[in-house]
């Protein structure tokens, strides 16, 4: 791998009682990239979080996050790394402002440094008219959106947020986003957990899904993509009139196919590159007739479907 790792585990394990949570994890996270950490419920997304922080204690394997062990220097991985946990928890009596106040003083910025980028991060995050309103009056979305500040304040390297998106309206969703995605921009990475991955998948660039604790993909939606359709990179669906055994021979012929399936009048053909126009000249030159023809594009939604089925 030509790119630095930020984040890296090898055989990450962490049981409770006779539970294993995380099954020997392998996760390698470059730096700068916006790292979707997929899987359902209970797939052991939150405790590897935890792990990865230095919050809960690995059972067995190694991890290192921005080069520094969490269970041996967890106070060097505490001062590189935001954590926006799935339960945001602030100080309902105080403002948001002070809420971040205090949370810049935690971590020793200087109280007029404190005051500025507190009052910047307010600003970015839409917040900067409530700023002087008890958190106890936020939404669930807005508390979301004071997370994201208190995570920036302290200019992580790595930034981890535990299923940011869950119970928020779906334009409070677009903001929550779209936050974080700015984040990226200014070179911080970034860890999303989400189970819903058609709310994150557009502004991840890479991903892994994790399923019963272990890791069964990961990689760009691509990538996984060129898994999920069988070896091929592109998969055309083919609708013709009555095909015949000859017809898919021939199809399977054509150069850069690499596999046929076909189920009545529907064949389901895996290739390495868009090969209609070829396909659609061995049709014409068939007895079948070519009712229709169409590209088919893997959206992470059937990757995880893909996947998900075959645990
Ligand atoms: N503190 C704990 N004690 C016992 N079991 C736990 C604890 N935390 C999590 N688990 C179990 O570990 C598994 C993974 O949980 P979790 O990491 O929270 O999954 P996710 O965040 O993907 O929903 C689940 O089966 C959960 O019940
Ligand atoms: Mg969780």
């Amino acid at each position: 791998m030509s790119q630095q790792s930020i984040i890296e585990t090898t055989g990450l394990t962490k049981v409770y009682g006779n539970k294993i949570a995380v099954d020997k994890l392998n996760l390698h996270i470059n730096e700068g990239e916006v790292f979707g950490f997929l899987g359902p419920n209970g797939a052991g997304k939150t405790t590897t979080i935890l792990m990865l922080l230095g919050l809960t204690e690995s059972t067995s394997g190694t991890a290192k996050v921005c080069g520094y062990s969490p269970t041996r220097e967890p106070l060097k991985v505490k001062r590189v790394v935001g954590y926006l946990p799935e339960k945001v928890g602030f100080y309902e009596d105080l403002t948001a402002r002070q809420n971040l106040e205090y949370t810049a003083a935690l971590n020793g910025i200087p109280r007029e440094a404190a005051s500025r980028k507190g009052g910047e991060l307010l600003d970015m995050v839409g917040l900067s008219e409530v700023a002087e309103q008890k958190v106890s009056t936020f939404s669930h979305g807005m508390k979301q959106r004071l997370g994201i500040a208190d995570v920036m304040i302290k200019d992580p390297k790595v930034a981890f947020f535990d299923e940011p998106t869950a119970g928020i309206d779906p334009e409070g969703i677009d903001q929550v986003l779209n936050l974080i995605a700015n984040m990226a921009k200014q070179k911080v990475t970034i860890v999303l957990s989400s189970h819903q991955l058609h709310q994150v998948q557009k502004i991840c660039t890479r991903v892994g899904i994790l399923a019963k604790g272990r890791l069964i993909v990961q990689g760009s939606i691509n990538e996984l993509g060129r898994e999920a359709i069988g070896g091929g990179k592109v998969r055309i669906e083919v609708q013709v009139s009555q095909p015949t055994p000859k017809l898919i021979e021939s199809i399977r012929n054509i150069k850069g196919v690499t596999g046929v399936e076909s189920s009545d009048d529907l064949l389901l053909i895996s290739c390495d590159e868009d090969l209609r126009r070829q396909i659609a000249k061995v049709v014409a030159d068939s007895d079948s007739l070519l009712i229709q023809m169409k590209l088919e594009e893997y959206g992470l939604d059937d990757i995880y479907m893909k996947y998900f089925r075959e645990t």
